[in-house]
């Protein structure tokens, strides 16, 4: 049954919020950011979580918390928002675009390692749609190139392969909650991973460089130079930190996503029963051993139908870059590093045919069942011209 998405407890949290007068986090364990952290941390199966400012930001501070250099190349999928891939570019780094599955638009190990170059040095996975990608293989293929792996769940909370959580398999993940995700802060982004190092590197990241360290690990404190002190800005970063009013929603969400999920799977439990074995229409293709906990519900329709537009390359900005031959922050592009079309001729070819539906909780059983209905409409008008 669908539920709201926001009620008693969101509005009890911001109003504590509001009584403590204090809408900044800090450091400390006591903020609801820092609560936040801890359930996720939790929730998730990692060490270590840090909050942050967005989806697209905590893929910035991720890629940065790898150690990443200007001029290293990542691994991303072809087809994915363009949220993945623009990070890369921040940071001074050249995506490499992978081609993906015709059945899911998810890389696989077979499209990264025909990617990989001497200058590769990660790799994004995106579990896209909540449907968990083939773990075991990319993660075999990452060790034998030595790739460190980043797996974005922006769209894959509790999502499971092999009995494992999405998020929970590569060196660190990364997860949004802008409105439309599984949990939400009307935006927001979520770090997670088990080593202290990225994780250091992560709270610098989005802290301008300063390390405010949580779950007890050891900050350095700046010297004073030529008799002045300093603040202690030790690497390169952003202000991406996370307020109290979303963490306060943040906490509260957490609180409800196992009631979230049951709903979305109840959503998508009606959409298979509606459209199975519709002709011209494919319901969503699952790898063995995983369990999806999908964002959209993606369909395979007529290619007229199709709506599925985030091939990245092709992208004005891409283009851009493809033609400067450097990226936007003026990093050279090496020759055999191309954003054109037929590239990735595998992704193109199917991209053209997928289509999503909603299942959000707040959608209605009634509204999921009238999105089935037209979706079928229009794939037997469809069918009928042909
Ligand atoms: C797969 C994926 N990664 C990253 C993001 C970026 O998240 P945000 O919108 O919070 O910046 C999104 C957002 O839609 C996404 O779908």
């Amino acid at each position: 049954m669908a539920v709201r998405c926001f009620g008693e407890k969101d509005l009890q949290y911001l109003t504590e919020v509001i009584e403590k007068q204090d809408l900044w986090r800090g450091m400390g364990d006591d903020s609801f950011v820092s609560r936040f952290e801890d359930a996720f941390a939790k929730h998730l199966g990692r060490k270590y979580v840090l909050a942050v400012s967005s989806g697209t930001n905590a893929e910035e501070v991720a890629l940065a918390a790898l150690g990443l250099e200007p001029g290293d190349e990542v691994i991303c999928p072809a087809t994915a928002p363009i949220f993945v891939s623009m990070p890369v570019v921040s940071i001074g780094c050249i995506p490499i675009f992978a081609d993906t599955d015709p059945k899911t638009l998810i890389i696989t190990a077979e499209t990264i390692e025909a990617a990989v170059t001497p200058k590769t040095k990660a790799v994004m996975v995106v579990h896209l749609n909540g449907v968990p990608a083939q773990m075991d293989e990319i993660l075999a293929v990452a060790k034998k190139h030595n790739l460190m792996v980043l797996e974005d769940c922006a769209q894959a909370y509790d999502a499971t392969y092999k009995g494992k959580k999405t998020g929970t398999m590569g060196d660190v993940m990364c997860a949004s909650m802008q409105q439309s995700k599984h949990i939400t802060s009307g935006e927001g982004g979520i770090v997670a991973t088990d080593d202290p190092e990225i994780y250091k590197r992560a709270v610098m990241f989005h802290n301008v460089g300063m390390p405010w360290y949580r779950y007890g690990l050891e900050a350095p404190q700046a010297k004073p130079l030529g008799g002045l002190s300093t603040r202690g800005h030790f690497m390169f970063g952003h202000n991406f930190r996370m307020g109290e009013l979303q963490g306060a929603v943040a906490l509260a969400q957490l609180e409800r996503i196992d009631e979230y999920n049951k709903v979305r799977a109840e959503n998508v439990a009606i959409i298979e029963q509606e459209l199975a074995g519709v002709e011209g229409l494919k319901l969503a293709h699952v790898y063995p051993d995983t369990v999806p906990n999908y964002w959209v519900y993606p369909i395979r329709v007529p290619k007229e139908l199709g709506n599925y537009g985030e091939t990245n390359y092709l992208e004005v900005v891409f283009q851009k870059m493809q033609k400067d031959r450097k990226t936007l922050v003026g990093v050279p592009l090496p020759d055999y590093v191309q954003y054109k079309p037929g590239i990735c001729p595998v992704c193109e070819e199917a991209s053209p045919y997928f289509s999503g539906l909603g299942c959000h909780p707040t959608q209605s059983a009634d509204s999921i069942r009238e999105s089935c209905e037209d979706a079928k409409k229009q794939v037997a008008e469809v069918l009928a011209k042909k």
